[in-house]
């Protein structure tokens, strides 16, 4: 497929996702068709009763950037409210919501998405993630990751002759083996496990929104598909490693579709 954007006009924008700036440089006037993006999880700081972290060593190893911990569901409940008032400006009416999550994020999710005039829950998109415990006879997924799909209406009737919508996937971290190459980002995920999604809710054209993009599978993702990403980084070596990626993408798009 052919890229529909140049590779030099694609970059992630370093900012902070609460804020408009990030969005208005990201988008400009446009309007995004589809929010699909991957905020940090609900994960809680470990604290003992008094106050003391608990354990002071896990949580130094768990606090390095890129992972964010909260103090409380309170808290990560504000936080959702602050991007997501700041994300559904940039949107057109009709975009749907795609926001993953840990089973833990799910209600201060849907909640400031109800606040904010989505009330609708169309369903949850599982990824039953692969791990190396198996046997001859049995493999074992594990499932943690949702994608909350979030409208602000139903979801319309499906006809007689439309395919049906894909509501879980089975895939391992890393299927494809590109993690590495863009960082190895903890919170990487797999082209296979986005691209129904991706396919699903936008039309090629459209401008995909990501203000978490960690390293950048949501927009590559959006961007391989013919889509156009628009996206945010807090952390400015990610925010860079992400231009880096759609740049690199869409040359190789682009040889992919001079080749055939
Ligand atoms: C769950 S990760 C996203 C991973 C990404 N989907 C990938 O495949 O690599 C969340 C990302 O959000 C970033 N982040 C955290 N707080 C942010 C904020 N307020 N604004 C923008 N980005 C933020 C983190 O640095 C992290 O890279």
């Amino acid at each position: 497929m052919t890229s529909i954007s140049p590779p030099e006009s694609l970059r992630c924008i370093n900012a902070d996702s609460r804020e408009p700036a990030g969005y208005r440089a990201a988008l400009g006037d446009t309007r995004a068709a589809l929010l699909h993006t991957d905020p940090p999880y609900c994960l809680l700081t470990r604290r003992r009763k008094g106050g003391d972290l608990r354990d002071t060593r896990a949580h130094k190893k768990i606090d390095q950037n890129p992972i964010v911990r909260f103090e409380t569901v309170r808290d990560y409940r504000a936080f959702s409210e602050a991007w997501l008032s700041s994300a559904t400006a940039h949107l057109t009416p009709d975009a749907p919501l795609i926001i993953w999550t840990n089973l833990l994020g799910k209600e201060p999710i849907l909640t400031a998405a109800r606040g904010l005039g989505y009330p609708h829950l169309r369903g949850e998109y599982v990824w039953g993630k692969r791990t190396t415990d198996k046997n001859a006879n049995e493999q074992t997924l594990r499932v943690y990751e949702v994608a909350l799909v979030i409208a602000r209406t139903p979801a319309p009737p499906l006809a007689p002759g439309d395919l049906p919508t894909v509501w879980a996937v089975v895939g391992g971290y890393d299927d494809e083996g590109e993690a590495k190459r863009w960082g190895g980002h903890p919170h990487h995920k797999p082209f296979s496990v986005l691209e129904p999604l991706v396919r699903t809710y936008s039309r090629p054209g459209d401008t995909v929104l990501d203000p978490f993009a960690g390293s950048g599978s949501m927009p590559s993702a959006a961007l391989r598909l013919g889509r156009r990403p628009a996206c945010l980084e807090i952390e400015p070596e990610w925010a860079e490693r992400v231009t880096h990626r759609l740049r690199e993408t869409a040359r190789e798009e682009a040889q992919r579709a001079s080749a055939r």
